[in-house]
Formats: structure tokens, C-alpha cells, sequence
């Protein structure tokens, strides 16, 4: 189901949102982490490290397998795979998915697959039931997250975890000092990022994205209604967590803990 949509973006099929997902992320490689930042520094690393052994802790006694979809270049996969569970990573693109691919240690081979497939049809030929679901950063680029989020729900043994990782948030920043605050922060630290960037000679992307992060065209997700998606569907919501996510560390610190803006979140959710 697809809300506030305003009619620009109404010419936007879930083919072409798929499209232009293919396009965009065949221009990734090696660097994609490098270029994202803000999933790798001391602040963000910390809330994967918590979030990634609450999920072992809540999945633990049954030992069952996990399934990650929109896996790209290895980001949640590798935590889970060298905390030694199996899992089955899915991803549209064959360039993230041969990035990954290239990262997985010998001795963990046994217990990864690979496939490149979109969600929707991944879903239609995959019938196994899991012990965890997660995805991050994936929601935003999908024409339909509700109907994908339903259909995997479906795909979780009961006492199985649903984890939904560092999704951009819709935030309303109600007080105009914070929001200038917020703004000139964020402009601070693109700008330094850009610069690290150019010195690294990696090249920025994010122009390309306008079409395929498409949920962020109605201004990101509602965490409330990704949790009602849930709920419906008979699972009990353990944590919504929301914080602010900026390419450095120290600029996720205080936008999170000084100016209390929020622009990312994640939620766990069990069966
Ligand atoms: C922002 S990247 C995140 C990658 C990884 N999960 C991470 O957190 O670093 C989004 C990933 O979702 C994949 N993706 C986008 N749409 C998809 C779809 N419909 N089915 C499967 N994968 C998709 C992209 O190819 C890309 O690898």
C-alpha cells in the first residue's frame, strides 16, 4: 500500500523502482562501504554490535537458519556468519552480491548462499521456514515494503525474530532552533565527508539514488506502521529504536545525544 504519494512520483512503477535499483547498485563495488560511512563509524558500529547479539541472544536455543534479503556487500551477513550461524543471503544486484562473495572466510563457506534474486520473486521459489529474517537498509528502496514485510512473516518458524536495521525514519522536528541546529550539523559534516571522499578518491553516488531509495521521496518510513505491519501479522514488537545516523561518529553523537534529532531506526520484532 503505497500513502502520500504526491503525483510526480505516481509515474514511478515497481518495475522501474526495481530498475533503477539494478542500475544504481551495479555502480557499487569494492568501496560501498567505504562510501557509506555512516554504517561503519565508532557510533553506528556500536548499536550493530548490540543489535546483532540481542538477535543471537533471542534466537539461540533454536540454532535454526537465518535469512537476510537486500544483503548487499556483507554488512549484517558477515556478523551473523562469523557468530557461526547458516544464512542465505538474497540480493537483486550481481555485483554487491560478487562483492560479498569475495569477502566470505574460507572456514564459513559451508554455512553461506548466495542468491540474486529480487524479494518478490525469491519469495515465490523459496519455501523454507527461519528462525531470523533480517534486512537492513533495504525497506526504502522497495516499491512495497508492507506487502514484502507480510509475505516473510509467513517465512518465520514461531519464537523466530524479524530484524528491520538502519532505515531512514520520517521525523518531524517540531522545534525550529533544534531543526536549525540539525540542518547546519548534517551540512557540516556532508561537506567534511565529501572532502574525505575526494581525498580518498572514491567516488559519491548519491545523486544517482533519487529513484530507487523510494521510500525516502515521502520523506523516509514510519516506524509505527512498519510495527502495525507487524503486529497484524502476529508478531510482538520487542524495541523501536531511533537515533541519528551522520556520515561521522561524532557527529551521530551529538545530533543524537545534544540536539535529540532523529533521522534512522531500527525494530525487532518476534513471533
Ligand atoms: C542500501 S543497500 C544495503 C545493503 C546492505 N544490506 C547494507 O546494509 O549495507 C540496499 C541493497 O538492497 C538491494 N535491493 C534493492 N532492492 C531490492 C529488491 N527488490 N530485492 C532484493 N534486493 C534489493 C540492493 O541491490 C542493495 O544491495
Amino acid at each position: 500500500m503505497i500513502q502520500d504519494m504526491n503525483p510526480a512520483e505516481a509515474t514511478l512503477t515497481r518495475e522501474k523502482v526495481l530498475e533503477e535499483n539494478k542500475r544504481v547498485h551495479k555502480l557499487e563495488d569494492q568501496s560501498y562501504l567505504d562510501r557509506h560511512p555512516e554504517q561503519t563509524n565508532f557510533f553506528q558500529a556500536r548499536i550493530l554490535n548490540k543489535t546483532v547479539n540481542q538477535v543471537c541472544s533471542l534466537i539461540k536455543p533454536m540454532k535454526g537458519d537465518i535469512l537476510e534479503l537486500g544483503c548487499g556487500t556483507g554488512y549484517l551477513y558477515l556478523e551473523f556468519l562469523k557468530r557461526g550461524y547458516k544464512i542465505t543471503g538474497v540480493d537483486l544486484s550481481a555485483e554487491m552480491i560478487n562483492v560479498l562473495e569475495s569477502r566470505i572466510p574460507k572456514n564459513c563457506e559451508k554455512r553461506s548462499k548466495l542468491v540474486v534474486s529480487d524479494v518478490e520473486s525469491f519469495a515465490e521459489i523459496d519455501d523454507k521456514k527461519y528462525s531470523a529474517i533480517v534486512v537492513s537498509a533495504l525497506l526504502h528502496h522497495l516499491y512495497d515494503y508492507e506487502s514484502v514485510i507480510k509475505m516473510y512473516c509467513e517465512r518465520l518458524i514461531p519464537g523466530g525474530v524479524f530484524l528491520v536495521f538502519f532505515e531512514p525514519l520520517k521525523q518531524n522536528i517540531n522545534s525550529s532552533i533544534r531543526y536549525t541546529m540539525h540542518k547546519t550539523l548534517a551540512g557540516i559534516d556532508e561537506s567534511l565527508y565529501r572532502q574525505q571522499m575526494m581525498r580518498k578518491r572514491i567516488s559519491v553516488l548519491d545523486g544517482e539514488y533519487h529513484h530507487a531509495d523510494y521510500q525516502r521521496q515521502f520523506g523516509g518510513i514510519d516506524p509505527h506502521r512498519v510495527a502495525d505491519v507487524f503486529t497484524k501479522e502476529g508478531l510482538k514488537i520487542k524495541k523501536i529504536e531511533k537515533y541519528c545516523a551522520r556520515r561521522f561518529g561524532l557527529s551521530s553523537l551529538l545530533a543524537t545525544c545534544l540536539f535529540k534529532t532523529q533521522n534512522t531506526f531500527n525494530l525487532l520484532a518476534e513471533k
